[in-house]
């Protein structure tokens, strides 16, 4: 089989493509034959060093594939063999080959290609945990998405369309006519005007329902003053860490320093809550995860959840798609094909 492997902290120079003898699956793996494997910011984090759940290197990352299942443990389901399928993958995605535990595998839609099936674990639960599980979206309320071009952003956006709110978002301008085409009702350039100054002025001053924010350090603290009363502000990750000038791990530091502490008297009299969302450490409640995709997957069908793939790269390729990412280029999901 083929495996990109993260070799260091750095660039994209430090992924490697490694060949070795396919794996057998033992207990209740399954063994997927894998056509797409989707890219995730937290790839790229892992790659800098910035990623403090990536396994230790040198390390194949990768949370999400599609393909198809050509073997199966002993304990396995034997009827999975020969079917299309897509899966959660607790790191080796990047790879053509995969054994997975049984209970991360969903059967593929034939409605969509391996390409959309890939793009939907990640992006979609991260999205539902966020919106409809702890932000509690109603059809009659605002929503701010910061990186609303991005995959999980796209994700959002589907969503909020769904549940019916009014849905903000940032992004780099070239990505507005696109966000605004799938659903966003106004689009704000974070990149050249201050995005809570513009939200202020677009809200007329009351701000929003609520927020997911997966920028951090201070972003978080300029989100929690944009909500209106009875708002939620949900924080997801620490995308302002790669572009620190500071090196290696201490670029974490204007995300630890700039970040608010919130303190529950200040909470119960402004009527605001917080909440995180990791959706890696969810490992432990893969039942819950089962449900969530079970919902997405009638969204599917009735047409809601459209998983948005922007641009595919072949395996060997995968050092040209993360800088794609880096570069702010893509729009929704970026996914490798074997
Ligand atoms: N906690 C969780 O469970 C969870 C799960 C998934 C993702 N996340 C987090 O959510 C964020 C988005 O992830 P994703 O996979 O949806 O992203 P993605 O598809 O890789 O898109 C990244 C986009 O984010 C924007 N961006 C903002 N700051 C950036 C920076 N410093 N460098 C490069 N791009 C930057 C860029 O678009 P614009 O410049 O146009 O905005 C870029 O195109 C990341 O912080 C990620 O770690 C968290």
């Amino acid at each position: 089989m083929k495996q990109i492997f993260i070799i260091g902290h750095g660039g994209p120079d430090k992924l490697q493509i490694r060949e070795s003898s396919d794996p057998t699956p033992s207990g209740d793996q399954v063994r997927i034959h894998v056509k797409a494997s989707g890219i995730n910011f937290a790839d790229i984090l892992a790659r800098q060093g910035l990623y403090p759940d990536a396994p230790r290197i040198p390390c194949v990352v990768g949370y999400e594939v599609s393909g198809t299942v050509d073997a199966v443990g002993p304990r396995a389901e034997q009827s999975w063999v020969g079917r299309e399928v897509f899966a959660l993958t607790r790191f080796g995605g990047y790879s053509d080959i995969v054994l997975v535990p049984e209970k991360q595998v969903i059967a593929k839609p034939d409605s969509l290609s391996h390409e959309q099936a890939a793009a939907i674990p990640i992006n979609y639960l991260t999205a539902w945990q966020l919106l409809v599980v702890m932000g509690s979206l109603k059809p009659e309320e605002t929503l701010l998405i910061h990186n609303a071009g991005g995959g999980v952003g796209v994700a959002a956006i589907d969503i909020a369309r769904h549940i019916g709110a009014t849905v903000y978002g940032t992004a780099s301008s070239g990505k507005h006519p696109f966000l605004m085409q799938r659903g966003l009702d106004h689009a704000i350039d974070y990149r050249a005007k201050d995005w809570a100054v513009e939200l202020d002025r677009l809200t007329d001053g009351r701000g929003v329902s609520l927020i997911v924010d997966p920028l951090g350090g201070n972003h978080w603290r300029k989100s929690y003053q944009a909500l209106r009363s009875a708002g939620r502000l949900g924080m997801f990750g620490v995308s302002v860490a790669t572009t620190s000038k500071l090196s290696g791990p201490l670029r974490l530091l204007p995300v630890a320093f700039g970040a608010p502490l919130f303190h529950p008297l200040q909470l119960m009299n402004a009527n605001k809550s917080v909440f995180g969302v990791n959706l890696g450490h969810m490992w432990h409640e893969t039942e819950m995860l089962a449900g969530w995709i079970q919902i997405l997957l009638k969204g599917v069908e009735d047409g809601w959840v459209r998983p948005h793939v922007d641009k595919t790269f072949p395996l060997a390729q995968v050092g040209e798609a993360h800088t794609y990412i880096e570069d702010r280029k893509n729009i929704g999901k970026v996914v490798l094909t074997a």
